[in-house]
């Protein structure tokens, strides 16, 4: 009568490689970078919905949910950007630990944010489990190309003088040295870009 499958071991706790195997899955983080307006989201987006359709858990953080939910206290200051991008490495990092594919794609201007990020995956080895992936994809387009596109009028607004530390304006945009994957949005389009990521993510075994 009882509802339980018989055969069930309980654990005090399951390890990552335990939880990757019985959702046949493996969890780990894409983390775009890039100044506002390179395609980031756009490629993401396209991304996430290319791996749903192939049955893989995949969920993007951008700035639409975190920016006005667990973010909303923060603003564009360096110091507010530094604790934007820690605690989006934070959560995904539980949403890769959670044998999920998290994508972030947030602009994250500086390098030592992004390897504050890097380094969190890295060090998730409690319990012998291996280091979570991580995969900084560099979007990488000119700013002349970026304020051409402007979607928002922001580049317009701070070049105005109307909006502070805006990046690649008034605010630094530091590339990537060595990301995993770089993407030439003004080049490619987002069907290629998403291709190239998934071809990485297929070659090292990260998806089938
Ligand atoms: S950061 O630097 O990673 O903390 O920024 P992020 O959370 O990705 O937010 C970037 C989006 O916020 C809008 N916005 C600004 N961007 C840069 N500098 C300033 N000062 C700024 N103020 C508002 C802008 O629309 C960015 O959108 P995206 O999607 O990147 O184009």
């Amino acid at each position: 009568t009882s509802p339980m499958a018989t055969n069930v071991t309980w654990h005090p706790s399951l390890s990552r490689h335990e939880r990757n195997e019985l959702r046949r899955q493996r969890g780990f983080t894409i983390w775009f970078t890039g100044l506002s307006a390179s395609g980031k989201s756009t490629v993401a987006t396209a991304l996430e919905q290319h791996l749903l359709h192939t049955g893989l858990a995949a969920y993007r953080l951008d700035g639409d949910n975190v920016r006005f939910g667990l973010n909303k206290d923060l603003g564009f200051s360096e110091k507010d950007r530094n604790e934007n991008i820690r605690r989006i490495a934070e959560v995904a990092k539980l949403f890769a630990d959670s044998s999920t594919i998290a994508l972030t794609s947030f602009i994250s201007p500086y390098r030592a944010d992004r390897q504050i990020a890097r380094d969190l995956h890295a060090n998730a080895t409690q319990g012998g489990d291996d280091p979570l992936p991580f995969i900084e994809v560099f979007v990488d387009i000119p700013l002349a190309e970026a304020e051409k596109r402007d979607p928002k009028g922001l580049y317009k607004k701070a070049r105005a003088g109307e909006i502070k530390d805006f990046t690649g304006i008034s605010a630094p945009y530091e590339a990537p040295e060595s990301p995993e994957i770089t993407i030439r949005t003004d080049q490619l389009s987002v069907e290629e870009c998403v291709q190239t990521i998934s071809n990485y993510l297929a070659e090292k075994g990260l998806i089938a």
